[in-house]
């Protein structure tokens, strides 16, 4: 039986599972006590040419369906959310699918999906009065977290792993002003030792564990359903790493349809990396009933994660929504990452599995031709520069890595060249890639 009262980690004291805010009744409010959704979703759409900042914010203009803080005047918000869902032309053509969309997380404020989790948790610990908020973090959410707190006028502790994040990510904690230490472990490593500071000292975990960081990562469901006209996608997919994002969007799916706001919920598909698949390997081999943490490994360093904490919320709404789970390798996801780059979406690696995932359900004859599907991009594609420039350098991949797939990457490989500094010179550059 799961205890009320929640341990400085977010874990419950009694069975250590994590906890989630529920709304009691939500689901069995019958006549008048059920919520207009009619007027809730005119409310919302209005709100958006309000010149307030909570309602300009794409977390905060639902926030009758996020009642986390005892006053809203609380809230911490550089306008997060209200991210553009684009049609994906290329893709679809390739793929044979009409309705594909991307739902681009990476053009939130610090250029991550973590935008809308950080505004939500940030703003209870502002509430509750912490001085300090601490993360470990793979980058983008430590990012999130140095930039909220420093709105909120709160200091904030970054742990991350020595080496093993993209140096836009660094630069982003550094520069919001966080304290931040490199610590010569992996992301679940940095996690372990986090979760013995908070219980020693008076800072307040921003990490996905923190149950408030979901509710605000449910609205992008609210606004996916909102540009459906209501009528939501057949088939959400989305990258896993520790794996909150996927629980989140399955939670605001699950509420909107508990209120009577949409008819039904989408699958909800989970892609990892190959060397960091702990989830796949999970549900492979216990229907998800136990999890083996794994030594993760992998390019995309955003869901190099091994020991994923919100596994078990996760592979509910895998099961629940009859979404798949399933890795791609190393090059499938450059490869993806470039197709999508080539259709003017840039994002970081983390982000492409899910089109390198889709590209697999596909093959499999698990997605049909008619299904609509949106891809979730989590983060903005000049997080990792690096790993983009390695890519199109053709340093990123070794060899045994690329077997079967090396004209499919010479074909959207794009490396700069040096040029003479003569009109001549330019001219014969485009030449040499006309048709
Ligand atoms: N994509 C990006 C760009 C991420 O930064 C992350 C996680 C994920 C996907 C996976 O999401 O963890 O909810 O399954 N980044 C975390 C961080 C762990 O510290 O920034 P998840």
């Amino acid at each position: 039986m799961a205890g009320t009262e929640a341990r400085p980690d977010f874990r419950c004291s009694l069975c250590g599972d994590l906890f989630e805010v529920e709304y009691p009744g939500w689901g069995q409010r019958k006549g008048n006590d059920r919520p207009n959704a009619g007027a809730l979703r005119w409310l919302w759409r209005e709100r958006r040419c309000s010149s307030e900042a909570l309602d300009n914010s794409g977390v905060w203009r639902f926030r009758e369906l996020l009642p986390i803080l005892e006053s809203f005047g609380n809230a911490v918000t550089l306008r997060e959310g209200n991210t553009p869902l684009y049609h994906l032309p290329r893709a679809s053509k390739a793929l044979g699918i009409d309705q594909l969309f991307a739902k681009h997380q990476g053009m939130n404020p610090t250029g991550s999906f973590k935008d809308t989790g950080m505004t939500a948790a940030l703003s209870v610990a502002k509430e509750r009065g912490f001085e300090w908020v601490a993360c470990a973090s793979t980058g983008n959410t430590s990012a999130a977290m140095a930039a909220y707190a420093a709105r909120a006028g709160l200091r904030s502790l970054v742990v991350i792993p020595d080496g093993k994040i993209a140096w836009g990510k660094l630069a982003q904690a550094m520069d919001y002003g966080a304290v931040t230490c490199q610590l010569k472990t992996d992301f679940d490593g940095c996690m372990r030792i986090l979760t013995q500071v908070v219980k020693e000292a008076h800072i307040y975990l921003l990490n996905s564990v923190n149950p408030y960081r979901l509710e605000g990562q449910k609205t992008p469901a609210f606004e996916i359903a909102e540009a459906f006209d209501w009528n939501v996608p057949d088939h959400l997919i989305v990258p896993g790493g520790n794996l909150a994002n996927s629980s989140a969007l399955g939670k605001g799916f699950r509420e909107m349809k508990e209120l009577g706001l949409v008819g039904r919920v989408p699958r909800i598909s989970v892609i990892q990396a190959e060397g960091a698949n702990p989830l796949v390997r999970s549900l492979a081999d216990s229907n998800g009933a136990s999890l083996e943490p794994v030594e993760a490994h992998t390019r995309a360093t955003a869901i190099r994660i091994g020991n994923p904490a919100s596994w078990r919320k996760a592979a509910r709404v895998i099961q629940e929504t009859g979404g798949w789970c399933l890795d791609v390798s190393e090059a499938e996801i450059a490869i993806a990452k470039a197709e999508l780059g080539s259709e003017g979406l840039g994002c970081e690696p983390a982000s492409a599995v899910t089109l390198a995932g889709l590209k697999k359900l596909r093959a499999q004859g698990a997605v049909g031709s008619g299904e609509s599907v949106v891809l979730l991009l989590t983060g903005h594609t000049l997080k990792d520069a690096d790993y983009t420039i390695d890519f199109h350098r053709g340093t990123l991949l070794k060899e045994e890595e690329t077997v079967g797939l090396e004209q499919k990457i010479d074909s959207l490989r794009r490396n700069a060249q040096v040029v003479e500094a003569t009109p001549e010179a330019v001219l014969a550059a485009v030449k040499g890639n006309v048709g």
